[in-house]
C-alpha cells in the first residue's frame, strides 16, 4: 500500500518505520523542516529503542521516504494515516489545531479515493467531525473514507508493541474500507476491533484510563498497607493472580505521568462533562495520582524534618525507564517541590542531563550522592535496583534511602546501615 502519515513524532515515526518494515511504501510528513533535514540524513529526534535501525534499514530500501511538502504526498497518497500531536489545553481538553490544519490539507487535494485513518488521540465525535468536515467542503462521500485506529504503543516498548500488538481497533462509519484496512498491519494472533468511529476514539481513552484507574488503586493500597505495616508487593502479588485483575500496572510509586495518560485522563473527563456526566471516579484517579508527590515528600521528612539547605540526590528524572521523555514525568514535579523547600537537588539519570536551574546534573550515578543528605529512586531504571550500597553509604553525608518507586530491595540497603523509607513496604 502508498501510506503517506502526517506527523513525524513520536507516534508517526514507529508508524512510519514499521509500515514500510512490513513493505508498505511509505512517506513521513512534518511541516517542521528542520526534523524533515535531519531524518534525512538518519538522525532521529527522538529516543526509541530500535527506531534507529529500523528508519535506516527502510530508507536505504526505499519503502521509507520523509519530505516536508506535506500537500504535494497528501494529494498523491491514497492512504493518509494522521499522527500529528493533540496536545493539552489549559481546561484539559485536545487541542485539535494541527488535526485540522491536515484535514483542510485534505479537503483542498482530495480527487481520488482516499482512506484517511486518524492515530492521533482524539476526543469521542472528532473522526465524525472529520467525515462531516470533508463533506461540508464538497467532498462526495464515495471518495474518501475516514477511520479512527488508535494506537496503544507504550514508550520504550513502541515496536515491539507494533510487531505485537493485543489488539487492531478499527473504527468506520461504513465497511467500504474495511478490505483495504486488513492489508495494513502485521497483526499475528490480535483480534481486530471494529466498532463505529466513536466507538473507536473511546476505547482508546478508556483503556488509558483504566491504567491510570489501576495505579491509582495500587498507590492507595499502599498506604493501606503502610498504615498496617505491610508488604504492598504481597498485596501486588495476590491481586495479581487473579486473571480478571491482571498482575500488570499494580506498581506502587510516585504515580503515572508521561505525555499519555495525565492528558487522556483529563481529555476524557472534558469530553464526559461536555455531555453531562459526571467522572467521579476519573477525578478520583487523577486526586490520588497528583497526592504521591507530596505522600513521598512527607515520608522523607519523617526523618528530615527541615529540608532547608539539605543536599537531597534524585535518581531518575524521565517520567518512567527506557525512555528519554520528560513529559509530564512525577520525578521533575518532585524535584521542584525539593527546590520549593530549599534543597540544593542533585540529580542522576542513564538517558537525560537535567538541565533546570538550580539542580546539579551528574553523569555519574555515585559521583551523584556524595555529601548528599538523602537519596530518592524516583524512576525505577534497572541499573539502581543492582547500585553498590556501600559505595553510597561511604559517599553520602547522610543515610537516608527514600525508595518512591517502591522497587529497592531494603534488606540490602539496610545491611549498609543506610536508612531505607517506602511506602507500603517494611
Ligand atoms: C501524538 C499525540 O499527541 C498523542 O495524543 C497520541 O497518542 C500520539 O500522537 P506524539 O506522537 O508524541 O503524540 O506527538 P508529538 O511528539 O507532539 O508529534 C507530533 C508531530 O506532528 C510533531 O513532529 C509536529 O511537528 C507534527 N505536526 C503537528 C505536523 O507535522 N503537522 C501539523 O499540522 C501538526
Ligand atoms: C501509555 C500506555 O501504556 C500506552 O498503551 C498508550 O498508548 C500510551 O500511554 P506510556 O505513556 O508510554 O504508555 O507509559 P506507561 O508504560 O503506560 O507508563 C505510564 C506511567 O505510569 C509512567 O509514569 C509509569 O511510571 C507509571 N506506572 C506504570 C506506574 O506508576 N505503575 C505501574 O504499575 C505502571
Amino acid at each position: 500500500m502508498r501510506i503517506c502519515i502526517a506527523g513525524a513524532g513520536y507516534v508517526g515515526l514507529t508508524t512510519a518505520a514499521a509500515l514500510a518494515d512490513f513493505g508498505h511504501e511509505v512517506i513521513c510528513v512534518d511541516m517542521e523542516e528542520s526534523k524533515i533535514e535531519s531524518l534525512r540524513q538518519g538522525k532521529v529526534p527522538i529516543y526509541e529503542p530500535g527506531l534507529d535501525e529500523l528508519i535506516k534499514k527502510n530508507v536505504k530500501k526505499n519503502t521509507l521516504l520523509f519530505s516536508s511538502q506535506v500537500e504535494e504526498s497528501i494529494r498523491d497518497y491514497p492512504i493518509i494515516l494522521i499522527a500529528v500531536g493533540t496536545p493539552s489545553q489549559e481546561d484539559g481538553s485536545s487541542n485539535l489545531t494541527f488535526i485540522n490544519q491536515v484535514v483542510e490539507v485534505i479537503a483542498s487535494t482530495t480527487n481520488v479515493y482516499k482512506i484517511i485513518i486518524t492515530k492521533s488521540t482524539v476526543p469521542p465525535g472528532t473522526n465524525e467531525w472529520i467525515h462531516q468536515t470533508l463533506v461540508a467542503k464538497g467532498i462526495n462521500e464515495d471518495l474518501f473514507d475516514v477511520v479512527s485506529n488508535p494506537e496503544f504503543l507504550r514508550e520504550g516498548l513502541a515496536l515491539w508493541d507494533l510487531y505485537h500488538p493485543n489488539k487492531i481497533v478499527f473504527g468506520t462509519k461504513t465497511s467500504r474500507p474495511i478490505k483495504e484496512l486488513k492489508k495494513l498491519y502485521v497483526r499475528g494472533k490480535a483480534p481486530y476491533i471494529f466498532t463505529s468511529l466513536t466507538g473507536a476514539e473511546l476505547i482508546k481513552y478508556a483503556s488509558n484510563a483504566f491504567l491510570a484507574t489501576k495505579i491509582s488503586f495500587a498507590n492507595e493500597m499502599a498506604r493501606i498497607c503502610d498504615a498496617y505495616e505491610v508488604d504492598y508487593a504481597d498485596i501486588a502479588k495476590g491481586l495479581g493472580t487473579d486473571p480478571r485483575i491482571g498482575r500488570y500496572f499494580l506498581n506502587s510509586g510516585l504515580g503515572f505521568g508521561g505525555s499519555c495518560l495525565p492528558k487522556d485522563l483529563s481529555s476524557l473527563k472534558h469530553s464526559a462533562l461536555r455531555k453531562k456526566v459526571e467522572t467521579k471516579l476519573l477525578d478520583a484517579v487523577r486526586e490520588v495520582n497528583d497526592a504521591q508527590i507530596e505522600l513521598y515528600l512527607n515520608k522523607l521528612m519523617t526523618e528530615l524534618p527541615d529540608l532547608t539547605e539539605k543536599q537531597i540526590t534524585v535518581w531518575g528524572v524521565t517520567f518512567k525507564p527506557g525512555t528519554d521523555d520528560l513529559r509530564s514525568s512525577p520525578a521533575i514535579t518532585l524535584i521542584n517541590k525539593l527546590i520549593e523547600k530549599g534543597c540544593r537537588v542533585h540529580t542522576h539519570d542513564p538517558m537525560v542531563q537535567l538541565e533546570l536551574p538550580g539542580v546539579h546534573s551528574h553523569t555519574d550515578q555515585y559521583e551523584s550522592v556524595t555529601d548528599s543528605d538523602a537519596l530518592i529512586i524516583s524512576t525505577e531504571w534497572p541499573q539502581f535496583l543492582e547500585s553498590d550500597w556501600s559505595e553510597v553509604k561511604s559517599r553520602m553525608k547522610g543515610s537516608i534511602v527514600l525508595d518512591a518507586r517502591n522497587c529497592i530491595d531494603e534488606k540490602l540497603v539496610r545491611r549498609q546501615g543506610l536508612v531505607y523509607l517506602g511506602v507500603g513496604k517494611q
